[in-house]
């Protein structure tokens, strides 16, 4: 699997200016949407469209277990593995990320006709 990746914070001590646990950031990379969140367990990314009606994920919350909370319907989701931990089977668009000396990167899957 090949992905595009894109730079979100310059090195991994700017992350702190900009990060506050727990609070959504957004970017958009390729069309996609991306929210990233720093919780106790990490750095993640998703979706920012909730798979369920298509709300914005970044108007929710986290919790304590490492889920996002949509605002709408208020099912949730947990961040690391993108399953539904309560409202059905749905599951959230997460993306990979990297921490390099450079940078921190988040990666988007290269669509099959430019891998
Ligand atoms: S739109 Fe997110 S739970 Fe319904």
């Amino acid at each position: 699997m090949s992905y595009h990746w894109f730079k979100i914070f310059e090195k991994e001590e700017k992350e702190e200016d900009y990060l506050q646990p727990n609070t959504f950031i957004n970017f958009e990379f390729n069309g996609e949407k991306i929210c990233v969140v720093k919780t106790a367990k990490g750095l993640f990314a998703f979706g920012d469209k909730c798979p369920h009606n298509g709300a914005s994920l970044s108007k929710g919350f986290c919790t304590k277990e490492n889920e996002v909370v949509c605002p709408l319907h208020r099912y949730s989701f947990d961040l690391e593995s993108g399953k539904a931990t309560s409202g059905g089977a749905f599951a959230l668009k997460t993306y990979p990320i990297e921490i390099k000396e450079d940078g921190v990167f988040v990666g988007i899957k290269a669509k099959w006709w430019e891998a």
